[in-house]
């Protein structure tokens, strides 16, 4: 596996020519589109089929075996991308061709509150506090070690601790660096005491 990796490594090398001295790490947005949400669905998914009755955990009985694989090559990924991420000193939100969520409604200058951010705007906030980056980064590498351990343990508990935590650890660092989920507040609202719901 090691030896194929280094080869494809070495070949696309030889491809690109100069400037590949050192292998890249993949960009923000690659590791959210192609590692992140995928195997964080993977794990919401699993996760909720297998609830027990009481619904505060998971039954480990309802986990089948292929899906006690997924859990772990989905924490394994999430734990390698993390820590790539967490040891590149220059991480890159884009390269060419990559557009992030919500940029198209995004503004130039600094991002209001409520703004959705757009590329440079999140490049800057990683800019400005990369150790902070890296920290988050490492929470969620730590979140999928958690998971690869649990599911080669067949741990229902493990997995759930991971899978009903996963959402924090995300918006951990997406708050930090890319926006919050949090709504923007109904002022309006507020003042009517809620009475801006029309009754039809
Ligand atoms: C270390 C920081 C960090 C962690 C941890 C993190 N993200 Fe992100 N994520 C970002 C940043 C920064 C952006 C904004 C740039 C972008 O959209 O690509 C983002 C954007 C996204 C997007 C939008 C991608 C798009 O199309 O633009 C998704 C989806 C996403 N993250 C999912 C997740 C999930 C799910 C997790 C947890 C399993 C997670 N992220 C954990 C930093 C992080």
């Amino acid at each position: 596996m090691f030896k194929t990796a280094a080869i494809l490594a070495l070949a696309s090398c030889a491809l690109l020519g100069a400037g590949c001295a050192r292998q890249k790490t993949p960009t923000v947005n690659n590791s959210m589109t192609h590692i992140m949400q995928p195997q964080a669905q993977t794990i919401w998914d699993i996760s909720s089929r297998a609830f027990n009755a009481n619904g505060d955990g998971l039954d480990p009985t309802l986990i089948k075996p292929a899906e006690w694989v997924k859990l772990a090559k989905a924490g394994r990924q999430m734990r390698d991308r993390g820590l790539l991420l967490a040891n590149e000193p220059h991480v890159q939100v884009v390269s060419v061709g990559e557009t992030i969520m919500g940029e198209t409604s995004s503004h130039g200058g600094e991002r209001g509150e409520w703004d959705a951010a757009s590329p440079h705007q999140v490049q800057a906030y990683i800019d400005a506090n990369p150790k902070l980056f890296a920290e988050r980064a490492r929470v969620v590498a730590k979140a999928g070690q958690d998971l690869l351990d649990a599911a080669h343990r067949h741990d229902a508990k493990g997995v759930y601790a991971v899978s009903s935590n996963l959402d924090e650890v995300c918006d951990g660092c997406h708050e930090k660096f890319w926006g919050t989920d949090e709504p923007p507040p109904f002022k309006a609202a507020e003042k009517s005491g809620g009475k801006w719901i029309k009754a039809s």
